[in-house]
């Protein structure tokens, strides 16, 4: 026999409603402000918990040995719905901004030394994703983000272990995407082939010849129109350095000589299926592409709206947490990056009519018209 619910029953409608105490007994006595900053970060913790969850089960999709197309569609739809979340919950921000900094005070001191960041699965979310420790910008008084897990008599959080278990769930979906990224066929060459690094070498040669070809064109129409000698001067070494750059980042000679090979490989894919997205079987590739991007940029502006949120309601004073508040979460929104090569391609990309010509289409579901 079919099990009957209510609504009460299957949401926990009253054990939910009973949750928004603080550290008080119950929220009769507490002020509106604080019921909705309470309620608002356990909103927010919510939303992290689908983030953990679509994006674990995105790398699960890219871990695997092949990738098969029908996956793509799943991930860049896992993809969207994270950067939505980052979206939904950077507006939460504008409701925070209804407390002025008086009604904030008012309740402040109950929650010190607790703070936003010993939100576990924040860091869960960074780790999963890929964000290497020696990135992270120092609190304060901890040691470290692991250290201000732990109770205050320095034994280990629930949160503590929740993070223990994550930092050993791998690979991080950098990894796995660039794993995926080095198996692209550049030009119909794949990695196992023997032939496969003259290949790739080919197409970055051909690569950068057309792309300096094309930074020449906009160099020369600039020095034209360039007002005086100084700025002629100014704009050459601009555009030659644009040249230099585009070198260096698909030759990888940013990366320890050992990882230069991967790289350079993970890059020109990058360049490839940007490039000729056109071929049936690039069009989703660069969709994920597209999909990691608008995740990442929602989670950067996720960190800079709260910074900013945190400077109107708080102004520039130390964080419950100990850390230098708004300086602190500033840092973190310009360091914290991780699919930096996904931004950096598009400053190298050219137009379609300039590009070096395609080898094999075939290999990517190409069939010339009858
Ligand atoms: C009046 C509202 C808020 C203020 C004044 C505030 C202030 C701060 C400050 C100063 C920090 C830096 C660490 C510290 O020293 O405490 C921080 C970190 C953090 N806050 Fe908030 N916050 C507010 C609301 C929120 C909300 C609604 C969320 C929900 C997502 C949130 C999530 C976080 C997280 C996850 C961190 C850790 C960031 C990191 O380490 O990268 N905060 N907050």
């Amino acid at each position: 026999m079919a099990r009957s619910t209510t609504y009460w029953n299957y949401i926990k409608t009253e054990e939910l409603l009973g949750l928004q105490t603080g550290v008080d007994k119950n929220d009769v006595e507490l002020s509106n402000d604080e019921v909705m900053f309470i309620v608002v970060h356990q909103i927010d913790e919510l939303w992290f918990k689908l983030i953990l969850r679509e994006l674990a089960a995105v790398r699960d999709l890219f871990a695997q040995e092949r990738v098969r197309e029908q996956s793509l569609s799943a991930v860049v739809r896992g993809l969207r719905r994270t950067a939505l979340l980052f979206n939904q919950i950077a507006t939460h921000f504008q409701l925070m901004e209804t407390m002025t900094t008086r009604d904030y005070l008012s309740f402040r001191d109950k929650l010190s030394p607790a703070s936003g960041f010993q939100s576990a699965q924040l860091r869960e979310i960074e780790i999963l994703i890929g964000l290497d420790a020696s990135k992270r910008v120092p609190l304060g008084h901890e040691s470290s983000y692991m250290e201000a897990l732990k109770h205050a008599d320095g034994s280990k959080s629930a949160a503590f272990h929740r993070v223990s278990r994550r930092l050993g769930d791998l690979p991080t979906l950098y990894d796995a995407l660039g794993d995926w990224l080095f198996r692209t066929p550049i030009q119909g060459s794949t990695p196992e082939a023997e032939t496969d690094p003259q290949h790739v070498d080919e197409f970055i040669e051909s690569y950068i010849e057309a792309h300096s070809t094309e930074v020449a064109k906009v160099k020369r129409r600039a020095c034209e129109l360039a007002k005086t000698d100084k700025d002629r001067e100014r704009l050459t070494k601009r555009y030659d350095r644009e040249v230099l750059n585009a070198r260096a980042f698909l030759r990888a000679l940013d990366r320890p000589e050992e990882h230069r090979p991967r790289s350079s490989r993970i890059r020109a894919s990058l360049v490839f299926i940007e490039s000729y997205r056109e071929l049936p079987l690039l069009a989703w590739p660069r969709e994920v592409l597209d999909a990691v991007v608008e995740l990442e940029q929602s989670f950067l502006i996720f960190r800079q709206r709260h910074a900013r949120m945190v400077e109107r309601v708080i102004g520039r004073r130390t964080g419950t947490g100990g850390s230098a508040g708004v300086d602190y979460l500033d840092q973190t929104a310009l360091r914290y990056r991780i699919f930096h090569d996904l931004w950096t391609v598009r400053t190298l990309l050219i137009r379609k009519d300039a590009l070096p010509p395609l080898l094999g289409p075939e290999v990517y579901g190409f069939v010339a018209n009858q």
